[in-house]
């Protein structure tokens, strides 16, 4: 499993040292730090502070048995160019950074990411060897229009019929489920919600990829994921993983979601 965090525009570079400082010695005074895990932690972080969070992260993976993973929020589709205040694949790569996420509604909604320029995008990753995590998701009028399957397919349909992606899926590009009406809000999906829609996107995987591969791909939850929901959560079958926005901002949140997922032993990682 994977727990994924997007801090958003949140936390200048001195309050992700902070952070930073205080999560290495806060994961290892959890009960579950004896565990050895192939479970994945993710930070996808502002541009700004990817190379502290790197350097930092360097140093609490070599003092645990972690594979903390830092990840870019946004990434260009274009390589260079003309593009006042982008940032490309190549300058990622660059730093040393080996995960992107793309897709997330917000990027959707408020700046307008279309299918054609979120296919691009993840081409773009790909290419330069970054791991996508492509983010899906209706809004509310949406579900209440009973459209929640068909707007999934539709925000899938070009990645998946792209023959250039198919065989990087489940290798270098798993999925994040986010319905809108729950991202911030404080109102998360239930696990049956959740696990419904899990159930379908694995199905669309299904009709396009070999069972192994369809099965490979990780879909993580995320909207409102919280200490006291995650468990429920990560209990459902085709849910693997957790996208958590709100509460991956403090030490003590991040940590005990951490905790649960370890010690949720007897789900495959
Ligand atoms: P949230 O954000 O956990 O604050 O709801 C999740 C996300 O947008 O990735």
């Amino acid at each position: 499993m994977i727990l994924a965090a997007n801090w958003k525009m949140n936390f200048t570079r001195s309050e992700a040292k902070e952070f930073l400082k205080a999560l290495g010695p806060a994961l290892q005074a959890l009960p579950s730090a004896k565990f050895s895990t192939s479970h994945e932690m993710r930070l996808y972080v502002p541009y700004l502070s990817l190379e502290t969070t790197f350097n930092a992260v360097e140093k609490i993976n070599s003092a645990t048995s972690y594979k903390i993973q830092v990840g870019a929020q946004n990434v260009h589709q274009e390589k260079s160019g003309a593009y006042t205040g982008e940032i490309s694949a190549p300058m990622l790569k660059d730093l040393g950074i080996k995960h992107v996420l793309i897709g997330h509604s917000e990027r959707r909604i408020y700046f307008h990411e279309t299918h054609e320029i979120l296919l691009k995008k993840v081409m773009t990753a790909l290419e330069h060897s970054l791991q996508v995590l492509f983010c899906v998701g209706e809004t509310l009028e949406e579900r209440n229009r009973q459209q929640t399957q068909a707007v999934l397919a539709q925000q899938l349909k070009h990645c998946l019929s792209s023959p250039e992606l198919k065989p990087h899926w489940g290798k270098s590009i798993h999925l994040a489920y986010e319905p809108v009406w729950a991202i911030g809000t404080g109102v998360t999906a239930t696990p049956e919600q959740a696990q419904e829609s899990h159930k379908y996107i694995q199905s669309l995987l299904s009709k396009d990829l070999e069972p192994t591969q369809a099965s490979s791909v990780k879909i993580l939850y995320g909207g409102s994921v919280q200490p006291n929901n995650i468990d429920a959560l990560l209990s459902q079958p085709n849910i693997n993983g957790g996208l958590v926005g709100g509460a991956s901002l403090k030490v003590d949140s991040w940590a005990s979601l951490w905790n649960t997922m370890l010690t949720l032993r007897n789900k495959n990682a």
